[in-house]
Parts: structure tokens; sequence; C-alpha cells
């Protein structure tokens, strides 16, 4: 199976221009799962509530309705980071978006800095989506930026039966992608962190988005200021083998009856 990452510089505001730029880069992509960064069409540093709020949009709406005939024309499926009106409120938010127009969202969980003054905690739970390219099928579970340096969600979502973990990031701290390593070997996932790059406002993005195995092998990496779409190839079913030797299976051997905190 094909997957992938895009890495670019959006322009804050002007969610036109980025969707056009977008669109074009995808145009040369097929028969492929590509993870685009967190918030990748709006940009990050909203300077306020209002800001953001004249930015966000329904998850059926103008970005969805711009990239489903690309989506369906080029058989890809699409993880890509929005800001989402439900109601009142506004969420960081995931959309899933499949060839043939199914739409699904995560709304990001942990939020960081900031973001808790501009949008709500995400009301999702941790959802696992079914994919197939090409006869080859896949279970895709979804976390952006943040979420990363929290074990619990990379856990249920692999307990899930999640193989390829799509996070769509605008990281700003520089150790993640290294810890993305671990997640990948203590899970035995596909990690695919799309990580954004270039500056706005007062934040520097640290690009660096990468593709890591089960083993936590590195199958790609770009550098911090790249800007395109990368692609690789993958067997999901790597992930699905929890054995780390003979005799260790990480999930079988996880020992439930001790994990428990008293309460005092
Ligand atoms: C982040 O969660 N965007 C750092």
């Amino acid at each position: 199976m094909r997957v992938g990452f895009l890495q670019y510089s959006p322009v804050f505001g002007d969610k036109k221009a980025n969707l056009t730029r977008v669109g074009k880069m995808l145009s040369g992509e097929k028969d492929a799962l590509v993870v685009l960064p967190e918030l990748c069409f709006t940009g990050y540093v909203f300077k306020d509530r209002k800001e953001l709020d004249k930015l966000a949009e329904e998850a059926v709406g103008p970005t969805v309705e711009y990239l489903a005939p690309i989506t369906k024309d080029n058989n890809l499926f699409l993880v890509f980071g929005m800001a989402e009106r439900v109601g009142e409120r506004l969420f960081n938010s995931s959309c899933f978006l499949s060839p043939e127009g199914e739409i699904k969202m995560y709304r990001k969980a942990h939020l960081f800095n900031m973001e808790k003054t501009f949008f709500a905690p995400g009301d999702t739970g941790f959802p696992v989506f079914d994919i197939e390219i090409n006869g080859v099928q896949a279970k895709v579970g979804l976390l952006i930026c943040f979420d990363w340096i929290f074990p619990e969600p990379w856990r249920i979502l692999a307990l899930k039966g999640a193989q390829i973990i799509a996070h769509s990031a605008n990281l700003v701290l520089p150790y993640c992608q290294d810890a993305m390593i671990t997640r990948a070997i203590e899970n035995r996932v596909f990690i695919i962190t799309a990580n954004r790059t270039g500056e706005e406002r007062d934040l520097r993005f640290t690009g660096r988005s990468q593709a890591i195995k089960p083993s936590g092998k590195s199958l790609i990496r770009v550098g911090e200021e790249s800007q395109g779409i990368w692609t690789v190839e993958c067997n999901p079913l790597e992930a699905q083998n929890k054995m780390v030797t003979e005799r260790n299976d990480i999930f079988q051997d996880r020992r439930k009856d001790l994990y428990r905190i008293e309460a005092k």
C-alpha cells in the first residue's frame, strides 16, 4: 500500500490559495493514503477566537467540496487538519476523506497551549477507519499534533486494531519526531506524521515529516524546510505482528492486573 505525507507552509487565513496549491500538489498522486498537516488550510496562530471563527467551517463545507473530486479522480484517501464548526463550538479536527466521498472526523483530544482558549476539547474518542487501496486493506487511526505526548491514545488505537496512525501536526517543540519512534515500537504500528514548515506570527514549525515502521525503523523523513508530497510502500500486515521475541507478544504480555492506581 502506498502511503505518505504532504509538508508545506500554508499562507495564514487564505484558504482558497492554500487549497489551490495543495490541489495542484495532490494532482500528481494516485492510489495512496496521504496525510496532511494540522489546520493545513487556515494556518495555526489565531489572534483570537473571532479570527478562528471566521475561518472555521462545518465538516461538509468548501474544503471538503474542493478536495472530494480530487480524491475520487485519483483514488486517494486523505487525512487533513481543519478548524471544524459544530454549532457554537469550534474543534481542532482531522478529517478522513475517502475516494467515495465518505467523511469521518477525529477531534483533537489534547489541546496545546493557546488552543485551549479557542477550541473545544475533542469529543469523538479515538475512532479507527477502514481503507482499501488496490485490494490491500488497512485500519487507520487519526491523532493530531500534541496528542503525541500522551501514550494512551496511541495504545487505544493500536488495541482497536489500527495498523497505521495518521498524525497531522503543526509541531513547535523539537522532540516529537524522535518520540514517534518509541510510539511505533511500543505499539508495533506504522506512524505517519505530516508536519508543516515555515513561520507564522511568533511560531516556527519544525517540519521533518516522517513515516515509521512498526519496528521503529524510518521509512522516510524529510528536512525542516522541505515542501512537497512524499509516498512510500508499506505492508499494513506488518503491524499485525506484536511479537518482539519468540516469547513476547507485547499485547498478550501486558500486566493489566497491575496497571491500576490505588485510590487513596
Ligand atoms: C500542537 O499541538 N499544534 C503543538
